[in-house]
């Protein structure tokens, strides 16, 4: 590749580009118990991802600042999220579900607002292009829109009563209680929005730690959760996460950890309650995602696919397709087509027309993936298509490395970056050994059309990973899908519909069918004097 499709520009080409920096964001700001607050402490100072030459140097944007808190600070927003849930008769976990509905639709209206200026901070903090940081906002949009509809179909399926064995029932959802949300930071808005929004329309108050990266896009959303959720129900923190999580862990009061990051991390939060038993759980953790190019793929359909999937975003995405096995008749052939595709990928600026290849968000993650690639062919691979694996700064050329062999970290480890790992494999019982044996179960994707071959292959695979995709690449959506991983993949489900579930407890009023007990629910009913035990259908 030559240098010049690299974001290589000088500070005036940023005007001539039509688009200029974005005003620095105020950003030492953060969200605690209804209340925006400055802080007066350490803060970082955040840098674009983007980088440019000038006069022969390398100049980085400076974006804002955000908040440093420590632990006094965080532990300031479990009070407030206790406070909001005031031992479960707090003003929101008692509220009517219409009531919340309508608070959450007043959100989302402030939230459309805002758009321009959060898609643009995605692209100027962690380089995702202009369509993807797009998607990103509007997918969450929609997230949050299909959830109040899954809320209202589940409420109004809970509105009527049972009556089993002599007994008379209601049956409905409830919270938890405080929550901890933390969500990564390739998709900074809506991995933090799809625990966050369906906890708190449950009723749970939330404590939400930003990413690393991608904290002062959410800035500009700080005002409308202050005015559009009773006081301490939506407090958004950022710091250091090994300073300040353990404390708000440490102190017992967390119900619910939604935590979408690593295993490691999420091995050691969980050894930070004092009652491990007691705090519920919704990962989405690492994956190691497997494309299986069988003898009769079609190339046509094969090769974008893989390209979408190895390279979207940088390879920055857990469901990426994260290692290749072709079949030993296919593999020279792959490989030659996906050069020739990742050499035509445009890199660049993430608003320019077509540019799918960007710096990566994490400026230290193109030395580690170097070092992967340096591994693999000190071991007997190759980098397979020119310029592959070439590191300007914190972009990286991606890199075809070939052939990936068990010995390799390559061959193991989530690489969450720009390199394709193949394996070629003679039998399927290769492919069947690797998926069985790894730690990872997320999701594979299949391509072939033998129904001979696919058939067993799907009931083997089934069973390892989560969701099996046939000739199209491995993802998270459409978000009504069931999104999960087996192993040490996730714990938990997170579709639309399944998150209610998970961000509540099936909770019931229950008594004997005798006559003085139905009266008495017929007087409640009557009198509206329950939110709970209500028949009011909602429309
Ligand atoms: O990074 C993990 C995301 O949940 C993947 O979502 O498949 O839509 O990119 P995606």
């Amino acid at each position: 590749m030559a240098t010049a499709t690299i974001p290589a520009t000088d500070p005036l080409n940023w005007q001539s580009d039509g688009r200029a920096v974005p005003e620095v964001v105020k950003g030492n700001t953060y969200l605690i118990g209804g209340e925006i607050r400055e802080w007066s402490g350490q803060t970082n100072e955040v840098q674009s991802c983007l980088f440019f030459d000038w006069n022969g140097g390398i100049v980085r944007p400076k974006l804002g600042h955000a908040p440093v808190l420590d632990a006094n600070e965080a532990l300031d927003a479990l009070k407030a999220a206790k406070s909001a849930w005031n031992n479960g008769q707090g003003k929101w976990p008692s509220m009517t579900v219409p009531a919340r509905i309508e608070a959450v639709e007043g959100f989302v209206a402030r939230m459309k607002a805002v758009r321009e200026t959060v898609v643009e901070l995605i692209m100027w903090e962690i380089g995702k292009n202009l369509p993807d940081a797009q998607k990103e906002f509007d997918r969450t949009v929609q997230y949050i829109e299909d959830t109040i509809q899954a809320l209202k179909d589940l409420d109004r399926r809970n509105s009527g009563f049972s009556v089993e064995k002599g007994f008379l029932a209601q049956i409905r959802r409830s919270p938890f209680g405080p929550t901890l949300c933390m969500g990564p930071y390739n998709y900074p808005l809506n991995e933090t929005f799809t625990t966050l929004l369906p906890a708190i329309i449950m009723g749970n108050p939330v404590i939400s730690k930003l990413p690393r990266f991608g904290q002062l896009l959410n800035t500009p959303l700080l005002e409308a959760f202050r005015d559009s959720f009773p006081a301490g129900v939506v407090n958004i923190i950022n710091g250091r996460g090994n300073e300040i999580i353990p404390p708000i862990l440490q102190e017992g009061g967390i119900e619910l950890l939604a935590f979408i990051g690593s295993s490691k991390t999420a091995d050691q939060l969980k050894t930070y309650h004092p009652k491990p038993h007691r705090l519920k759980s919704i990962l989405s953790l690492d994956a190691k995602n497997l494309a299986v190019v069988l003898p009769d793929a079609d190339m046509k359909v094969t090769i974008p696919q893989l390209i979408a999937g190895t390279l979207g975003f940088n390879g920055q995405r857990c469901t990426a397709l994260k290692i290749l096995f072709v079949h030993k008749s296919r593999v020279d052939e792959v490989i030659e087509e996906l050069s020739k595709a990742v050499d035509a990928l445009p890199a660049g600026l993430p608003w320019r027309p077509g540019v799918m290849l960007t710096p990566l968000a994490d400026l230290k993650a193109a030395t580690w993936l170097r070092s992967l690639i340096d591994e693999a062919t000190s071991m007997g691979a190759k980098v397979m298509n020119p310029g592959g694996g070439e590191v300007i700064e914190n972009f990286m050329k991606p890199a075809i490395v070939y052939p990936v062999t068990p010995e390799m970290q390559l061959h193991e480890v989530e690489q969450f970056g720009p390199i394709i790992p193949i394996r070629a494999y003679e039998d399927i019982s290769e492919v069947m050994e690797y998926a069985t044996a790894t730690q990872f179960g997320q999701q594979v994707s299949l391509f072939g059309y033998d129904p001979k071959v696919m058939g067993p292959l799907i009931d083997a695979m089934v069973n390892q990973v989560s969701r099996v995709n046939l000739n199209v690449q491995c993802q998270r959506g459409p978000d009504t899908f069931p999104f999960t991983g087996r192993k040490a993949s996730a714990e938990g489900t997170l579709s639309v519909s399944d998150a209610l579930k998970r961000f509540s407890i099936r909770t019931l009023v229950a008594t004997d069918y005798s006559e003085a007990n139905r009266d008495l629910v017929n007087s409640i009913l009557a009198a509206r004097s329950s939110n709970f035990l209500t028949t009011d259908f909602l429309f």
